[in-house]
């Protein structure tokens, strides 16, 4: 029944029947939204952290330090503080300490408990925070909140690759990103408007809104149903068979619901994912879910979306306009994802990959030299032009588009879909913790690396660009339009990977391993 098609020398790979339905764009709508929490965190902190009365209330030291450098002086230091960027990165550790017990949760009872899980901490978090009379009031409902991402951004990616026919996933995937950058977008809205409340509360009100995403996830999760595949995987079958044909939208499924059932066969005998990643056949998995994730966070993306406000605000811009110009980028960033999503299942991943570093590339050059002319490496730039700051946010917003039609979406799509479905909620766990530890890494740096790099910062994430985008050019193959359990037939033509995934090796290494 399968019509065979050929794709990119990888042998016969099948196309299986089904069509897209509206049962699936809804469910991958709500499975997405595990990204609205995400992208709500990421936007709300850095304006929050520009707040006058959340600084007063909080960090009065960072806040006298601001007053008395507001006439101008050293402008790339002045917001450099361990422990307001330890309110900011805080969330990113718990979150990787959660997707590691995520990826049990996942495998063992289903996409779906880890979800709702994540959205109930999210939403208990966004109280906490909403009601804070303390620091540590402040980083326990950070902590909350980051058990809730790594539960959710363990769970929904996997849930949109499993749920997704092959020829869409890439966009139904993506939607994982568009909710991030719509959350952002929300997030930065709320701060512009939140910072004008004349009753200095206004912090407490973005804080606290973080409750209506973590409500719209939860109340999604609840309502889906788990994955085919996950059902198929712990024994489920006739449940499995019967979601599948409702994804799909016809009644013959038989080839798909074969192949899912050999694969979790093999995956039944996986009894420990995390060791088996680390075996031989899986080393070009592992080295995509640990490259991926690290070279997304070395694009610098984060220092944008963190201190966007910090950043304009250093760069001479009044604190309200640089709420302003925080949104600017933040639109961008999520109209930019839509021309990935109506592109990737067409022009590839590797396509997207390399045009968005290229992009980003040149964009920070630009940045750098426009910083550097003007605050030099006394960061004092005197009377700075509008027309000049103008430049400075319009390549920034090149550079936010760059990131959100490549780095963005594909860093969530691709480590998801690659990983076979035995070492599938360990790989992610993986992908996730990478992805959590740099962006803690980088939220916690970034003010330090600015007062001691100065525009030097922007010319060393335009170093990390460069080298990924000849990681992606030498070691990714396309993966557009396999089906998800067929992925792992990629390596073997591939003229690094193919060593490692080579049958008789692993047949001769099985042995060895047999213990493992
Ligand atoms: C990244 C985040 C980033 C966001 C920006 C995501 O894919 O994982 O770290 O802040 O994109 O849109």
């Amino acid at each position: 029944m399968a019509a065979g098609f050929i794709t990119g020398g990888g042998g016969e790979r099948k196309d299986y029947p089904g069509k897209m339905t509206w049962r699936m764009v809804i469910t991958c709508i709500m499975a997405g939204c595990g990204g609205l929490i995400f992208g709500y965190d990421i936007g709300i902190s850095g304006g929050v952290t520009s707040m006058a009365p959340f600084l007063q209330k909080f960090f009065p030291h960072v806040y006298r330090r601001e007053e008395l450098n507001s006439g101008g002086t050293n402008q790339y230091c002045k917001f450099d503080d361990a422990m307001l960027t330890l309110f900011t990165s805080s969330l990113y550790l718990a979150a990787l300490v959660a997707s590691l017990f995520a990826s049990f949760i996942t495998r063992k009872f289903g996409r779906k408990p880890s979800m709702v899980f994540g959205g109930l901490v999210f939403l208990a978090g966004a109280a906490v925070n909403g009601f804070a009379h303390n620091v540590a009031m402040l980083i326990i409902g950070r902590i909350l909140l980051g058990v809730g991402i790594g539960f959710a951004n363990q769970s929904a990616p996997v849930y949109l690759c499993e749920v997704a026919p092959a020829k869409h996933r890439g966009k139904l995937n993506m939607l994982f990103q568009l909710m991030i950058t719509v959350g952002i977008l929300a997030a930065n809205l709320i701060n512009f408007f939140s910072a004008k409340m004349s009753n200095g509360e206004g912090w407490r009100v973005s804080l606290g809104c973080a409750g209506i995403p973590a409500l719209i996830f939860l109340i999604g999760s609840l309502c889906l149903p788990d994955t085919p595949n996950s059902l198929i995987e712990r024994g489920k079958l006739p449940e499995g068979k019967e979601q599948l044909r409702k994804f799909r939208g016809v009644d013959d499924v038989e080839d798909e619901f074969n192949d899912i059932r050999l694969a979790s066969e093999a995956a039944k005998n996986v009894q420990k994912p995390w060791s088996n990643l680390l075996r031989r056949k899986y080393r070009p998995q592992l080295a995509m879910v640990v490259l991926i994730p690290f070279f997304q966070q070395f694009t610098g993306m984060n220092v944008i979306m963190f201190y966007a406000p910090v950043l304009f605000k250093t760069i001479g811009f009044g604190s309200n306009a640089s709420l302003a110009s925080a949104l600017i980028s933040g639109g961008v960033n999520c109209v930019a994802t839509l021309v990935s999503i109506c592109t990737v299942d067409r022009l590839g991943r590797r396509f997207w990959f390399l045009e968005g570093a290229i992009q980003m590339f040149i964009c920070q050059i630009i940045v750098a030299i426009c910083i550097g002319v003007k605050f030099g490496v006394s960061g004092n730039p005197g009377e700075l032009p509008v027309w000049y700051a103008g430049i400075v946010v319009f390549a920034i917003c090149v550079y936010v588009a760059g990131f959100a039609w490549s780095w963005g979406p594909l860093g969530w799509l691709v480590p998801g879909e690659i990983l076979p479905l035995e070492v599938r909620s360990a790989g992610q766990s993986v992908n996730v913790s990478v992805n959590m530890i740099f962006t803690f890494i980088i939220a916690q740096c970034f003010l330090r690396m600015l007062c001691v790099m100065k525009f030097g910062l922007f010319i060393f994430f335009s170093g990390f660009v460069f080298v990924m985008a000849l990681f992606i050019y030498y070691f990714l193959p396309e993966t557009k339009g396999i089906p998800i359990e067929d992925i792992a037939e990629v390596w073997k033509t591939h003229p690094y990977w193919k060593r490692f995934v080579d049958e008789d090796d692993d047949a001769a290494r099985k042995s060895r391993f047999s213990g493992v």
